[in-house]
């Protein structure tokens, strides 16, 4: 039952729970007007305290096309955190006047903290660069909808495997299925932290290898996830301005890739894909953002604890 639960890190949700958000959501995909009013009355609240356009407005659109409403803020400095208000007191504060939240923070944990004294269903929407929840959840969604499995696939995960949140809930997700394996592709500087690799992957026995150069592991990759240099997280342009282009995926290389090979970000991208390849069928990244939004949506209904047939007999 999802019903009044948090999700905070991708290992909350179980695989059985997990596919009945996926199976809602690719039913709300094929009837979308059926679910246009099921969270009539409702708010939800987007919490930013990091920038964001992707997450906040996929957050905003899925409430809106169920019907309900959004209030909430994109970034710190607009709300009362500027006055030294702890988060504590602003999600027991938002609780009293919306139906869940979805929130980023810079911190990573904040979400956590949110939810110990949160009365409604809290979302984390990224924080710092622990965990991104939902955007695994449209990762996993776009992979079952093209793929149409978890298990036996060989996962290439390139670039900023450091700081990249999105990696390291993905690597959590995928990581519980059979014979995942996954090819880390990263520079030395940029490798997945120990809380990953010892806790996750050593831990649990899942195969997997680090390299430094894409071109060699492309023919073997059933997934490629590019991910950006993560900019805002280092402590010096230095260092970024070295690392950024570390890896571009071009036509060349993608020359090399599996024909059924597909191509994941969560974007924003800057360079670590040319706009060359975005015509490759194999490049799913835009069609990965369009199931975000039907992903949260499930989501949303899924945490509120409506569905279709309620509204249906709420509206006779
Ligand atoms: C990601 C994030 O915020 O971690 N973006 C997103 O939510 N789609 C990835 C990124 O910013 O690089």
């Amino acid at each position: 039952m999802l019903k009044g639960r948090n999700l905070l890190e991708p290992g909350d949700f179980s695989p059985a729970e997990l596919e009945e958000i996926f199976i809602l959501a690719e039913k709300i995909m094929d009837k979308p007007a059926k679910y246009a009013h099921v969270c009539d009355g409702m708010l939800l609240s987007t919490l930013f305290f990091e920038p964001s356009t992707r997450t906040r407005l996929s957050f905003e659109a899925a409430m809106l096309r169920l019907g309900g409403q959004v209030i909430g803020f994109s970034e710190a400095g607009s709300s009362s955190a500027t006055k030294g208000e702890s988060i504590a007191d602003t999600i027991q504060t938002v609780s009293c006047y919306a139906d869940i939240i979805a929130m980023r923070h810079p911190k990573e944990g904040a979400p956590k903290v949110g939810a110990t004294v949160s009365g409604i269903p809290l979302i984390n929407a990224g924080d710092g660069g622990h965990q991104h929840p939902t955007q695994t959840l449209t990762d996993l969604m776009t992979i079952l909808h093209t793929k149409g499995k978890f298990d036996n696939l060989t996962v290439g995960l390139c670039g900023d495997l450091k700081f990249g949140r999105t990696v390291h809930s993905l690597l959590k997700a995928l990581a519980v299925y059979e014979n995942v394996k996954f090819i880390l592709i990263s520079p030395e500087e940029l490798v997945i932290p120990t809380f990953i690799r010892k806790e996750i992957l050593t831990k649990n026995n899942i195969e997997f290898e680090e390299v430094r150069n894409l071109e060699e592991v492309m023919h073997r990759l059933d997934i490629l996830y590019m991910t950006r240099v993560q900019k805002e997280r280092f402590f010096n342009e230095e260092d970024y301005v070295r690392l950024k282009d570390t890896y571009i995926l071009n036509e060349d290389k993608m020359a090399l890739a599996k024909d059924d090979m597909i191509v994941l970000h969560p974007l924003p991208r800057v360079n670590e894909i040319a706009p060359e390849v975005d015509k490759d069928p194999r490049a799913m990244y835009f069609k990965q953002a369009r199931f975000g939004m039907y992903v949260r949506m499930a989501l949303i209904m899924k945490l509120l604890g409506v569905d279709v047939n309620e509204e249906t007999r709420r509206a006779v």
